[in-house]
């Protein structure tokens, strides 16, 4: 039997988990809290942990964990900007989930879109109030308008799709185009400079953090939409509520933010918000925030829940191998040792 220590676990999670985990002998001891230095003494005991987009697994925690002979760190997200993975290297292999439902997150992105285009945040509480006017509401075509998407992996090329679909022109940016995929790569300057509406669909690194900032906005066509479903770093909040503020951005459509990690996926309406600049930005009537839900739809829980379980079988039965797993130099042709050996270490 298989101990793992699930933090940051949620109704819907335990759910999901518990229908697969026991057909794979596997018993998971469910946390609320998230996990970080102040919290990895819970998982003591267990062979790994399982964990989400907002559990802190810097070098630290990956030091304790080895400590407590914990073999696997296994996310059930895609992203893994928060794992130190070169810390891990050596010491705790972790496994992640490359894909649930890249549709859940491209749909979500073209659902906050509409959303605030056409002011459907706006309609749907005039109209419970009776109010039937249509002062304010005005929108703009989706037809004959260009999309900049900014990565062009599973998500952003569904998103893409998408668009298309609505008659809009895409162009697009990714440091590593897609040969023969028919898709119009411009320079990211470009980008930022021809789109009406720009998403996010590239991950958090180093290179992409603060991407949209204030010299970025500047280049933008005054009143651009941003999307953002990828991650919160990849924009600086501050430079886009001053971008909002000088009318330049016309509306932001954020699933993701910077500071997420305090307030997302938690009931805080009781509460004094005490993060200004988030309070700030929900305070504006052109900017919609919603709290890490792309992912949320009934495929792609279980999706999660079945790749993870699959990882975390993978990992611990005989050779060890689990193609989903990773490490600082995965995808690195000349030094990833996974091309020979099916392993990281
Ligand atoms: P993917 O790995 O299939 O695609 C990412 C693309 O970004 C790749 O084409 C890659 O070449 C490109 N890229 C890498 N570095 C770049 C850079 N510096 N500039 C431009 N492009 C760059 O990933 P996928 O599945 O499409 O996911 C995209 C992102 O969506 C993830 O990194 C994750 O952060 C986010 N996500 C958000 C969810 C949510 O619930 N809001 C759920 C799942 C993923």
């Amino acid at each position: 039997m298989i101990k793992v220590a699930f933090f940051d676990a949620k109704p819907y999670d335990i759910t999901s988990f518990e229908t697969y985990g026991k057909d794979h002998d596997m018993t998971f001891r469910f946390l609320e809290t998230k996990l970080n230095e102040d919290t990895v003494e819970l998982a003591r005991g267990c062979e790994a942990v399982c964990v989400f987009v907002n559990d802190d697994v810097n070098a630290a925690v990956i030091d304790k964990l080895h400590e407590f002979g914990i073999r696997l760190i296994a996310l059930r997200s895609a992203g893994y900007n928060n794992v130190d993975i070169r810390a891990a290297f050596g010491k705790v292999h972790v496994v992640h989930v490359p894909a649930y439902s890249p549709y859940a997150v491209a749909e979500h992105a073209m659902a906050l879109l509409l959303t605030s285009v056409r002011r459907i945040h706006k309609a749907y509480n005039r109209t419970r109030e009776f109010n039937f006017s249509l002062s304010g509401l005005t929108g703009f075509d989706f037809h004959g308008k260009t999309v900049g998407v900014v990565g062009t992996g599973k998500i952003g090329r569904i998103f893409i799709d998408i668009c298309r679909g609505f008659g809009m022109h895409v162009i697009a940016y990714d440091l590593f185009p897609a040969k023969d995929s028919g898709i119009d790569y411009v320079p990211l300057d470009e980008l930022f400079e021809r789109s009406d509406i720009i998403s996010l669909h590239c991950p958090l690194t180093e290179e992409t953090r603060h991407m949209i900032g204030e010299a970025s906005i500047e280049k933008m066509k005054k009143g651009v939409v941003i999307v953002n479903t990828s991650r919160g770093g990849l924009i600086d909040t501050a430079a886009l509520l001053e971008g909002i503020k000088s009318r330049k951005v016309g509306a932001a459509c954020l699933d993701v933010y910077e500071e997420e990690a305090d307030v997302f996926f938690e009931d805080r309406s009781g509460h004094i918000m005490n993060d200004e600049l988030l309070a700030r930005l929900i305070s504006m009537p052109n900017v919609i925030v919603t709290s890490h839900q792309a992912f949320l739809t009934e495929e792609a829980l279980n999706n999660i829940a079945e790749t993870t379980v699959g990882n975390i079988r993978s990992c611990f039965d005989n050779d060890g191998i689990c193609n989903n797993e990773l490490c600082y130099r995965c995808g690195d042709i000349e030094h990833c040792k996974k091309q020979r050996k099916q392993r990281c270490f």
